[in-house]
């Protein structure tokens, strides 16, 4: 212990906590507690219901909710809703919009949406005795779970099958319960993990009474029973094309040049890994901002989407482009396992809105959209990149976080909006022009 721990923090009052952390960690941070509470919501119910979301809540962190309009998706029209902090991203996912809007818009597919749980454990003895156990008692590990699929199963969801999996090889002993659910509008991590702890409970003392096994075979130990973010079986594809000449809005190099640019740069994402890694962080640019706009778990969607980026043995691109009978198509295909129901979806007024926005979406067409806001990033990235450079974009959108830090004024902002669409934004060229202006 020294005078920088603390136990009982959490039982202490909000206002005792945020007194004990400026006093022992921001002591010099004069106005630490205004900082904290300028971001308090004055609507107290709100502000309790944003305290409750976490334990040891001090304040609310920001961040800017912004919209893409003009989401063309089988011939829907959508306003996708962005929750991110990088500045360019909302205006690239806008312009890629537009672009395809008149190129006949995204078209999307989900391919599966199977989820997995395992239950992990340890058995020692005669395998076959385990594959017999395993068998015999099935039927009653579905049935014990019954009061917790049921109303899944009303929904459309439920267990799909459950099969042991032998992990030997790998770990003396391991075996799995490797579980496959469908969770239909709900991302379904409580019922997977409820399901998958009862059927251990019920795998391991049951085999108490299994008159096949010694007494050694009876004591099956568990290790854990969770759920995998590994989704390869919940795919969602999203695809656009237009013939080749239709590509170009930009006179400074052809269509052909420009597709087969494009292609080259997709290619090099696909064999290469430090290049794969900045493409695909592109791509969840889009998807994470809408992930977190709808209330989704954003770290169960990166891990799986990486991993699934890595199922072949090497890290590769998530997206592919070929021309094809003077036609250029570009799609992916991504795994992601989201609700639309549960969670913070009926729970944070903004995501309830967020998912009204979007006309309250399935589960299933959710997956589209936000592969959809994936893909349209990727294209604006890949655009810029094998164009104009990723800078041009990018500093006239970072211009306006340079103006804020050295606090220019809605005169200042304008004049200087104004002067840098013609001349190149650097942070030293916007310095100079505020000086100059101030001056
Ligand atoms: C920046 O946030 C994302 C990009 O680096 C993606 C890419 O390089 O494809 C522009």
């Amino acid at each position: 212990m020294n005078d920088k721990t603390i136990s009982g923090f959490s039982k202490l009052s909000k206002s005792k906590k945020i007194d004990w952390i400026i006093n022992t960690y921001l002591p010099k941070q004069e106005d630490a507690k205004k900082i904290l509470e300028r971001y308090w919501n004055s609507d107290e119910k709100l502000q309790q219901l944003h305290d409750e979301f976490i334990e040891n809540t001090i304040s609310n962190y920001y961040l800017p909710l912004g919209v893409a309009p003009n989401f063309l998706i089988n011939n829907n029209m959508y306003a996708i809703p962005m929750a991110i902090e990088e500045s360019s991203v909302v205006a690239a996912a806008s312009k890629a919009a537009k672009f395809w809007l008149d190129r006949g818009g995204f078209k999307t597919s989900v391919i599966s949406t199977t989820k997995i749980g395992q239950v992990h454990f340890m058995y020692q003895g005669d395998k076959t005795h385990l594959k017999t156990y395993f068998n015999n008692i099935k039927p009653q590990l579905l049935n014990a779970v019954k009061p917790l699929s049921k109303n899944m199963e009303k929904r459309g969801g439920g267990i799909l099958d459950i099969e042991l999996r032998d992990k030997t090889d790998d770990i003396p002993n391991y075996f799995q319960l490797h579980v496959s659910f469908e969770t239909a509008d709900a991302m379904g991590a409580n019922f997977i993990n409820s399901c998958l702890e009862q059927f251990a409970k019920t795998f391991k003392t049951e085999a108490l009474n299994f008159e096949q096994f010694t007494a050694e075979e009876q004591q099956i130990e568990i290790v854990m029973s969770i759920l995998s973010n590994y989704v390869p079986d919940c795919l969602v594809r999203a695809e656009v094309s237009c013939k080749v000449e239709e590509l170009t809005e930009n006179k400074t190099i052809s269509a052909q040049e420009f597709a087969n640019k494009f292609i080259q740069a997709v290619t090099i994402a696909e064999i290469e890994p430090f290049r794969a890694v900045t493409h695909n962080k592109g791509i969840m640019n889009g998807i994470d901002a809408v992930v977190l706009a709808t209330g989704n778990d954003f770290r169960a969607v990166e891990a799986g989407v990486h991993a699934y980026a890595s199922r072949n043995g090497s890290y590769s691109s998530l997206s592919h482009a070929k021309i094809e009978n003077g036609i250029f198509t570009f799609w992916m295909e991504i795994p992601l396992a989201l609700g639309t129901v549960g969670g913070l979806t009926n729970l944070h007024p903004l995501v309830k809105l967020a998912l009204e926005m979007l006309g309250k979406p399935s589960a299933k067409e959710l997956m589209q959209i936000i592969a959809v806001a994936g893909l349209a990033q990727n294209f604006a990235a890949l655009r810029s990149l094998t164009t104009t450079g990723i800078q041009e974009g990018h500093m006239k959108m970072h211009l306006m976080n340079i103006l804020n830090q050295f606090e220019a004024n809605s005169e200042e902002k304008i004049t200087l909006v104004n002067h840098f669409k013609t001349h190149a934004v650097s942070h030293s060229a916007v310095v100079e022009a505020l000086e100059k202006l101030r001056q």
